[in-house]
């Protein structure tokens, strides 16, 4: 049983950078909570605040309901797996997944039985005689695991323990950490900048910028409601496409205009937070939610000039270029377009977003 609570935690370092700003949420117990956020947002300094590995310059951190502030490193009972593996070079694989029980001073039939036990998770009985250097960049990510389950820890904390691997090893590496997770059944905390990664991965996602936590969600949620245009624009690929628009109600009827197209909302109970007074508005559209619209009478749809075809084999990701607008729709493979002409395309308006265009805040 662990569960943590991370309590309007700030960080300010020596020579005043806030790289954390009253950051709150909560880890259940055998939670898997990824916290994602483009480099330097202080995903880094949050997971080290909780490691003890930093000093918390504001607020609480609570472990199973007990403040642990100031309580060091070594007694909180939390491993933590880094970017580049810290395996010691001279030691083997066995001995560098012992070395923390030994220092513990564990007895070495108990040592054995743990070191054996993960190994055996990890695939990696058969290495361990070996020397670090003797191994790829996966397995030693795996010596690195090791080192962490072999303390049966009360929290795992992994700080983008992925990086360092090609794009085929970080797939893999990826779904065997689902699979350890729900195996050791424990509570982990795995910070990121990948929101690939934040989505396959996640039970819950805390999406962070500029020191700054914008939304606490499970991924389908953060995916469907983004609160910002910040956390709109970072979760999903190919990227939402954001259109700038003016807002204005016409025989109540609202309608949504910009050079190039006028869109018409039913007022329904998904707009009625719209307010006409608002006039500038930008509209989010994701680009599975574009469709063609050629033949139809769709008094929705707008001409876009077809620039760049992207075939993915599946599908197609289309870059239009509708008046400035660069927007991406992504279509069924087959989809029958040429470069450089004009063809129609259709919004599909249960799934737009409409943020402040000030506060970039959602308005729905
Ligand atoms: N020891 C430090 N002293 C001063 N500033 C730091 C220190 N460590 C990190 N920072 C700053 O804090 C911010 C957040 O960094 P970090 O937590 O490493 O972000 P992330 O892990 O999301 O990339 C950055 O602006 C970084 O430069
Ligand atoms: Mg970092």
């Amino acid at each position: 049983m662990a569960q943590v609570e991370i309590k309007s935690l700030t960080k300010i370092y020596d020579g005043g950078v806030c790289a954390v700003k009253s950051a709150s949420f909560e880890v259940a117990d055998k939670e898997f909570v990824v916290l994602v956020g483009p480099s330097g947002c202080g995903k880094s300094t949050l997971l080290r605040m909780i490691a003890g590995l930093e000093s918390i310059s504001n607020g609480d951190l609570l472990i199973d309901g007990k403040k642990v502030n100031e309580l060091p490193a070594k007694d909180r009972d939390i491993a933590m797996v880094f970017q580049n593996y810290a395996l010691y070079p001279h030691l083997t694989v066995y001995d560098n997944m012992a070395f923390s029980l030994k220092i513990r001073n564990y007895p070495s039939n108990e040592i054995k039985t743990r070191v054996e036990e993960a190994a055996k998770i990890l695939g990696l009985t058969e290495y361990l005689l070996r020397k670090p250097k003797a191994l790829s960049g996966g397995q030693r990510q795996r010596v690195a695991l090791g080192r962490a389950i072999v303390r049966r820890p009360k929290v795992f904390l992994f700080d983008e323990p992925l990086s360092n691997l090609d794009a085929k090893m970080r797939v893999q590496t990826r779904v065997e950490l689902i699979k350890l997770h729900r195996q050791l059944q424990a509570t982990m905390i795995y910070v990121t900048h990948d929101q690939v990664e934040a989505m396959t991965m996640a039970d819950k996602i805390v999406v962070v910028k500029n020191g700054e936590i914008q939304q606490v969600a499970p991924p389908l949620e953060l995916y469907k409601k983004p609160t910002n245009k910040f956390v709109a624009g970072f979760i999903g690929s190919p990227a939402m496409n954001f259109i700038n628009c003016k807002l204005s109600k016409e025989n109540n009827k609202l309608n949504l205009k910009t050079n190039s197209f006028s869109l018409e909302l039913k007022e329904n109970k998904t707009f009625s937070n719209l307010d006409s007074s608002l006039q500038e508005i930008v509209l989010g559209i994701r680009p599975e939610d574009i469709t063609i619209a050629n033949g139809i009478d769709n008094k929705n749809a707008f001409l876009a000039t077809v620039e760049i075809i992207e075939q993915m084999g599946n599908e197609v990701f289309v870059q239009l270029l509708m008046d400035s607008n660069e927007i991406t729709a992504r279509l069924p493979a087959d989809a029958n377009l040429k470069i450089g002409e004009k063809s129609k395309f259709s919004f599909n308006l249960d799934k737009c977003h409409f943020f402040d265009s000030m506060s970039e805040k959602t308005l729905l």
